[in-house]
């Protein structure tokens, strides 16, 4: 039987909320060598913990050039994104977490879904390379901060820390 995720109640505060969840992470990943068995479970997890994104997944790098849909949680996705394209492709090839508050003013931001209206997406760094990036979309307008950026992050590395 799977360990669930289970909040029993979902915290208001969502730096609160992350920190209950990362230990939970490092658990559901913890001796489990399958990426993509583990990438499932990651967003899952979040979907349960941000209630506020309507989309939640990795791009995974399959090439020098391009981004591959990965695990995720929430509505049929783009497949394809280039390095350095929209919101996904830029935070890949700049290796760097992107916060936008508003996907309509982002340069060349990619419509999967016309609802979307703030993103964040975060670099998965190992050994100096990016080899993927978490997205999460909001159909609320700047529904993503300094917070979730933060916390991101440390999701972003236990990731890192699987077997790629
Ligand atoms: N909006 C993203 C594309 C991915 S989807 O929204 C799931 C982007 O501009 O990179």
């Amino acid at each position: 039987v799977a360990e669930s995720v289970a909040f029993a109640a979902l915290p208001t505060d969502k730096a609160a909320r992350y920190r209950e969840l990362l230990p939970q992470l490092a658990s559901l990943v913890e001796g489990e060598p399958d990426l993509i068995a583990n990438l499932a479970n990651v967003t899952a997890a979040l979907h349960e913990c941000l209630p506020i994104a309507s989309w939640i997944g990795f791009y995974i790098r399959r090439s020098d050039t391009e981004l591959v849909l990965g695990p995720f949680q929430g509505k049929v996705a783009c497949v394809r994104i280039a390095f350095g394209r929209g919101v996904c492709g830029t935070a890949a090839a700049d290796a760097r977490t992107l916060v936008v508050p508003n996907v309509d003013e982002f340069p060349g931001h990619i419509a999967c879904d016309a609802g979307s209206r703030s993103e964040i997406v975060v670099p998965i760094v190992r050994d100096g390379r990016v080899v993927a990036v978490l997205d999460l979309d909001s159909y609320e307008l700047a529904a993503f901060d300094a917070v979730d950026a933060d916390h991101l992050d440390e999701v972003a590395r236990l990731v890192a820390s699987l077997a790629w």
